[in-house]
């Protein structure tokens, strides 16, 4: 298998890589760069588990072959904290108990990161909309919608 050279910034940090052309942008984070966060679940874009936001907006890295990424700007789970301080989706789903197993958590934070960048005023359906592509196999929907209008109203506050 061939190998292909590639640049990634992810999370502010530059990567320069040597990538097959058949490995995916998913596996890569977390095999190459211990980027754990984004989770491998189905491999098949039903699951939201390896969502990570590149321009603000957020992608399944698990439909991303590496190749592709070339010099791509990306933002994990591991990038939306700033050093020991939560980013106020991440201090919402804890304050509410938003998170139960855990293994759908960090990219249903990126999903909602994303959803605030384009909406900083969201409503419970819309967000129920926009979570509909990240699966929680332990079902706890209500609190994460809760979570991610206490997170807009908090930003919105910060921002005044
Ligand atoms: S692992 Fe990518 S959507 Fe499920
Ligand atoms: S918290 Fe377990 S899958 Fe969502």
């Amino acid at each position: 298998m061939s190998m292909h050279p590639i640049t990634l910034k992810v999370n502010g940090k530059p990567h320069t890589l040597l990538v097959k052309s058949n490995e995916l942008l998913v596996n890569v984070l977390r095999d190459k760069l211990f980027l754990t966060g984004t989770k491998y679940g189905c491999g098949i874009a039903e699951c939201g588990a390896c969502t990570i936001m590149k321009d603000k907006r957020s992608i399944m890295s698990c439909l991303v072959p590496a190749v592709v990424a070339d010099g791509w700007e990306i933002t994990t789970s591991e990038g939306l904290s700033k050093g020991d301080k939560l980013s106020p989706v991440q201090e919402a789903f804890v304050d509410l108990a938003a998170i139960q197993c855990g293994f759908c958590t960090p990219g249903m934070v990126v999903t909602a990161t994303a959803l605030l960048h384009e909406n900083p005023n969201p409503d419970e359906d819309f967000i129920r909309d926009y979570l509909r592509g990240n699966f929680c196999r332990c079902t706890g929907y209500v609190a994460m919608s809760k979570a991610v209008l206490a997170a807009a109203a908090k930003m919105k506050e910060e921002a005044q």
